[in-house]
């Protein structure tokens, strides 16, 4: 498998030579269009004077000839660059989505790089980057200025870089307030979509109206930092107006006081304004592109970086189907921006076809372990092995064969109970489906719903009860016969014909030799397991046989009850 890193730069790689292409194209164009000034010469110069008409119309028909194939290239350099664009847009999108998603299981926001792919595909592909390829021949127009004469070309260089130097203040003038504003406005965005989420609590309890004056209050911030950057930008912009126009009208003066001194002919009065506004053109646009062309190589920068340190792929080997043996070696986890470890040094080790039970009090870590179990968290320090393979750089989807995980919060998706088992795999073998629901016990459960396992479940299965969300989360578990499954609180939302059907489950996982791993609070549970694990404030308070466990956390009970008596 090759290195992100390696794709992402292959990419731009294989787009320059399209930039080749439309660096010759551009170069055309403003060929077949610089003669317009020259025409505009001719025309005073010898129509006027001479009254051809022949001449006249030669000279115009030629020129619109030029003027037809520089139009058409135009239109083939746009459509070429769009082209590219998505196409690279798709590239890099596809590339960056398994790092997202993997930052955003890691608790992180991940979306920022698919909206750096964005930005590149509006620059590649907008007005900003067809700009930054004409901008070179303004040199050309400006050359011939100083031929006609050099006071002319003196001028526009300096109107040109004083066009440059205000489209440059317009973007830093704007870029802390408009900066400011996305950031409000994405965290704005975020909390309303939260509140729709939730819109059940909100009714309930009535917050309806606090979260409003929340969002208007950040609303007033957002609207005043925006407002501040437009007012910026308006002032600006007059100053280009200004100068823009200015220099027009100064050439045009010049270039008549050059010809009152007979320096000059008529002709060429005419021929300067033309060129003078061709030669300005690309720099009074760059205000506009600016900012797009300042988006684009930020955002170049960041993907960059993130494809640089990118680990997924690390894993080039396809390892062979592991019997199940799970060994945590002295594992550690700190999430982002948290001092101390959620998880202190885990060690235990589970043989193929053993059940773990975890036991703890909220908070203990209970979770957090089974994410890192299932390589969803990657340990600071020490490892987390399936037959010895380092679970966080197994590719995923050849890990998720063998693995089974039923979330805290199931997490259904949107579509048929069918779907969900599969796991959204299209070629998904009906038979495994059903044997899924089986091994689970879900099977008459699901033959009870509407439409079996053709039942739409709707966004997130809200159609479905929350029992039923955790038992089509549990045959979802066990689709692919997996070596290895972890449930979180598989009977947080169960009935009596529920628990019987997950002990039941357990017990067909064992028979088929499945490594267990299985979070409670139910001490009935836990007579259908082999190990438990005590977890304490992210340590392992105590791991062994269940009785032994048992007996030493009664002890461990009575000693405090006894601490306790002492005490009062
Ligand atoms: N992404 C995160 N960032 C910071 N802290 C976190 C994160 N995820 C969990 N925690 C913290 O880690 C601790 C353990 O959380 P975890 O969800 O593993 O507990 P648990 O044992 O599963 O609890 P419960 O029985 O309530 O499900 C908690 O104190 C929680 O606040
Ligand atoms: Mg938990």
């Amino acid at each position: 498998m090759q290195k992100p890193i390696d794709i992402f730069d292959k990419i731009f790689a294989d787009l320059k030579p399209v930039a080749y292409a439309a660096a010759l194209v551009s170069f055309f164009i403003n060929l077949l269009i610089l003669p317009m000034s020259l025409y505009a010469l001719q025309v005073m110069d010898r129509v006027v004077t001479t009254g051809s008409m022949a001449t006249l119309i030669w000279l115009t028909l030629i020129m619109l000839v030029m003027f037809a194939v520089a139009g058409l290239l135009q239109s083939l350099r746009s459509i070429t660059l769009a082209r590219a664009a998505d196409w690279a847009h798709e590239r890099i999108a596809e590339l960056a989505l398994p790092i997202v998603l993997t930052q955003a299981a890691g608790g992180q926001k991940g979306a920022q790089q698919l909206r750096d792919a964005a930005s590149l595909r509006n620059f590649l592909s907008g007005p900003g980057l067809a700009t930054l390829f004409d901008a070179p021949w303004s040199v050309l127009y400006i050359l011939v200025l100083f031929i006609i004469h050099p006071a002319l070309g003196v001028l526009v260089t300096a109107g040109a870089s004083a066009l440059l130097i205000l489209a440059w203040l317009n973007e830093a003038a704007i870029r802390e307030p408009t900066k400011e504003a996305s950031a409000f406005q994405a965290r704005n965005m975020q909390e309303l979509e939260l509140a729709t989420r939730n819109a059940e609590a909100t009714q309930a309890m009535g917050m309806g109206k606090a979260l409003t004056t929340r969002w208007r209050m950040m609303q007033t911030r957002i609207s005043a930092l925006q407002m501040l950057g437009s007012d910026r930008a308006a002032i600006i912009q007059g100053f280009t107006k200004f100068t823009r126009l200015s220099l027009q009208v100064l050439v045009t003066g010049i270039a008549a006081w050059l010809s009152v001194d007979g320096i000059v002919t008529a002709g060429a009065i005419v021929a300067s304004a033309i060129l003078a506004s061709r030669a300005l053109a690309p720099f009074e646009m760059a205000i506009g592109s600016w900012k797009s062309m300042n988006d684009a190589r930020t955002a170049y920068g960041q993907l960059r970086e993130v494809f640089m340190n990118a680990s997924t792929g690390i894993e080039t080997m396809t390892l062979p189907a592991p019997d199940g043996i799970l060994s945590l070696e002295k594992a550690t986890y700190t999430p982002p921006g948290r001092e101390a470890p959620i998880l202190n040094q885990i060690d235990f080790r589970l043989e193929a076809g053993e059940t773990l039970g975890v036991i703890g009090a909220s908070g203990s870590g209970k979770s957090t372990l089974a994410r890192l179990i299932m390589g969803v968290y990657a340990p600071q320090s020490g490892a987390v092995r399936l037959d010895g393979a380092d679970i966080y750089r197994w590719p995923r989807e050849e890990f998720g064969k063998y693995a089974g995980y039923l979330p805290q919060d199931v997490e259904l998706f949107g579509g048929s109970v069918r779907d969900n088992i599969a796991r959204f795999n299209d070629n998904a073998d009906p038979e495994a489906i059903v044997r899924a629901a089986q091994l689970a016990n879900a099977h008459e459960l699901i033959l009870r719903l509407p439409q079996g396992y053709d039942t739409q479940i709707g966004a997130g299965g809200a159609l479905l009860s929350a029992g039923q969300r955790q038992r089509i989360g549990l045959a979802r578990a066990f689709y692919g016969d997996p070596r290895l499954l972890v449930l979180d609180e598989p009977d947080a939302s169960l009935d009596d014909t529920g628990q019987q059907a997950l002990v039941m489950a357990l017990r067909r996982a064992k028979h088929e030799n499945m490594t267990c791993v299985v979070v409670t609070h139910r001490k009935s549970l836990l007579t259908h397991v082999d190990k438990l694990l005590f977890l304490y404030d992210g340590r392992v308070a105590a791991f062994g046989p269940v009785a032994t466990v048992m007996e030493a956390l009664a002890a461990k009970q009575k000693a405090m009850q006894a601490a306790e008596g002492a005490n009062v």
